[in-house]
């Protein structure tokens, strides 16, 4: 099931899409080394222009509905998150798009602006795992730590906002880490994966990239869309 939910025909094809699309770049790193040596806010406001005090998420590199994206403000991207300790993600997802399952090293709460998405969390070993419907105005949280999933459950594109309390919270996602480890570790957890041509690294491959962060979900859903038609 694993494997059935992250290999597809689809996935195969952004394989070779740039790696670099798949982490926020810093954009100013000597702003963000004088911002956190400010002794002020004061001082750290004389550092910015106006227009350094808007952020823009349509301009975010990640930008895009097709499957649809996770457009951070955070330290990397808005140099003076890094001295809030605070990230604000915009999720775009198109219709049926999903967030893999993934965590950070942050405190997450996300609010839906429209449409319907199906959240999943599990906390930790021993935790059960909770389900949410959210719809506009509907809030979740996912603690530091747990993992989470998400998908959007309409055919219209929907959005959300995340909100992080860290700069840098991260976001590493499961099924790439685990790949990550060695093929003897992973087959002792998951003997029944079938491994494209026997090959643990050709499979790790076959995981849809992380690109704009977020991809395509699942068949069913696509196909309730009208989006499987030329598969
Ligand atoms: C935000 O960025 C988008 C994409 O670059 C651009 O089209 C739009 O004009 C910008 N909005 C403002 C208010 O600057
Ligand atoms: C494993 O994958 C191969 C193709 O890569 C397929 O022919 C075979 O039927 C699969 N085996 C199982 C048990 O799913
Ligand atoms: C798989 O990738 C790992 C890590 O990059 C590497 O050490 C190992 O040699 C690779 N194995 C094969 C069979 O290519």
């Amino acid at each position: 099931m694993f494997l059935s939910a992250c290999v597809g025909v689809a996935s195969t094809i952004v394989l070779f899409v740039s790696p670099t699309f798949a982490v926020d770049k810093t954009v100013d790193a000597q702003l963000v080394a004088k911002l956190k040596t400010a002794a002020t806010m004061i001082d750290r406001l004389n550092l910015l222009s106006d227009d350094q005090l808007l952020y823009n998420f349509s301009a975010n590199p990640m930008y895009s509905w097709k499957p649809g994206s996770v457009c951070n403000a955070n330290a990397a991207t808005w140099p003076l998150l890094s001295t809030f300790g605070v990230t604000v993600a915009q999720l775009n997802l198109g219709p049926c798009a999903m967030l893999a399952p993934h965590l950070h090293r942050a405190n997450n709460l996300v609010v839906a602006v429209t449409g319907s998405t199906h959240t999943y969390m599990v906390q930790e070993n021993g935790a059960r795992l909770i389900e949410q419907i959210l719809t506009p105005g509907m809030m979740t949280m996912f603690p530091l730590g747990s993992v989470h999933s998400m998908y959007n459950m309409g055919c219209e594109s929907n959005q959300l906002y995340s909100f992080l309390d860290s700069g840098d919270p991260g976001t590493l996602n499961l099924a790439q880490s685990f790949f990550m480890m060695p093929q003897e570790i992973g087959m002792q957890v998951m003997p029944f994966i079938n491994l494209s041509n026997g090959n643990w690294n050709a499979t790790a491959q076959l995981i849809p990239a992380v690109g704009t962060g977020s991809q395509d979900g699942s068949d069913a859903c696509r196909t309730k869309c009208g989006l499987n038609s030329d598969d």
